[in-house]
């Protein structure tokens, strides 16, 4: 694991954009595989930018880390944000858009659908935030780190993050979702979390200083050397 720390946020979101235009530049078939949440809404910004200046993503496709269940166009889900930060913005099409269906009928089906498409396009890269209690992606503290995509159970303190973010009330916040599974997420080519803000600061310790176990999911980057974690000063703060 690589740990880079910068002094804020802006600069966070800067030199992860930094590392996805490298991909998007340098691999032949850039497969890249994105998050959602607060975290990165500044690195889309310039994501967005570059594609409308002529960073050219013809061979490139996007898939995504994670999407809740329920109606597609409500406001919480990955689809949503996904268009409404990225897809909706840019002036080029990628090569391909692979978005989990969180309104499928037959969850196991959906699920072997997009275990197939990940198996078809291995990624380059993931991104990556960080939870308060150290989840990635909706691998809760607990979760296996052998697990591959399944059907999650949001915490409650995931639940009261997605409720504050989207300013929804309980009854509004699904309680589950569809994620990759830890050993997806630790077997892409490179793993790239991003985390900024005190409130990251405990989260962002037990990932770098504490003991890699299951009840901090996100420690088993310690022994990922494809990981690049990027932490601003705030983040960094209880860090020895
Ligand atoms: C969402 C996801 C989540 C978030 C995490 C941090 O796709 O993967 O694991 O990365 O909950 O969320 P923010 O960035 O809102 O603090």
């Amino acid at each position: 694991m690589k740990i880079v720390k910068v002094k804020n946020y802006d600069e966070m979101s800067k030199r992860g954009f930094e590392i996805i235009k490298e991909v998007i530049e340098n691999e032949k078939m850039p497969t890249i595989s994105l998050n959602t949440g607060g975290t990165p809404k500044e690195l889309y910004n310039h994501l967005v930018d570059a594609i409308n200046n002529g960073l050219n993503i013809s061979n490139t496709s996007f898939l995504s880390l994670d999407e809740y269940i329920g109606p597609k166009n409500s406001v919480y889900t990955v689809y949503n944000y996904m268009f409404n930060r990225l897809f909706n913005l840019i002036e080029q099409q990628p090569k391909k858009i692979f978005l989990m269906n969180g309104e499928a009928e037959n969850i196991d089906e959906e699920i072997k659908r997009y275990k197939g498409i990940l198996n078809e396009y291995p990624r380059d890269l993931q991104l990556l935030g960080i939870g308060t209690n150290g989840h990635l992606g909706a691998n809760e503290p607990g979760t296996s780190f052998d697990s591959k995509m399944f059907l999650a159970q949001h915490t409650e303190s995931t639940i009261q993050s997605t409720m504050k973010e989207y300013n929804i009330s309980r009854e509004e916040v699904p309680t589950e979702m569809l994620t990759l599974g830890m050993y997806e997420i630790i077997n892409a080519k490179k793993v790239l979390l991003l985390a900024s803000g005190k409130h990251k600061a405990k989260a962002v310790k037990n990932l770098i200083e504490g003991d890699i176990t299951k009840n901090c999911p996100a420690s088993i980057l310690q022994k990922c050397p494809n990981a690049i974690v990027i932490i601003d000063e705030d983040a960094a703060s209880l860090l020895k």
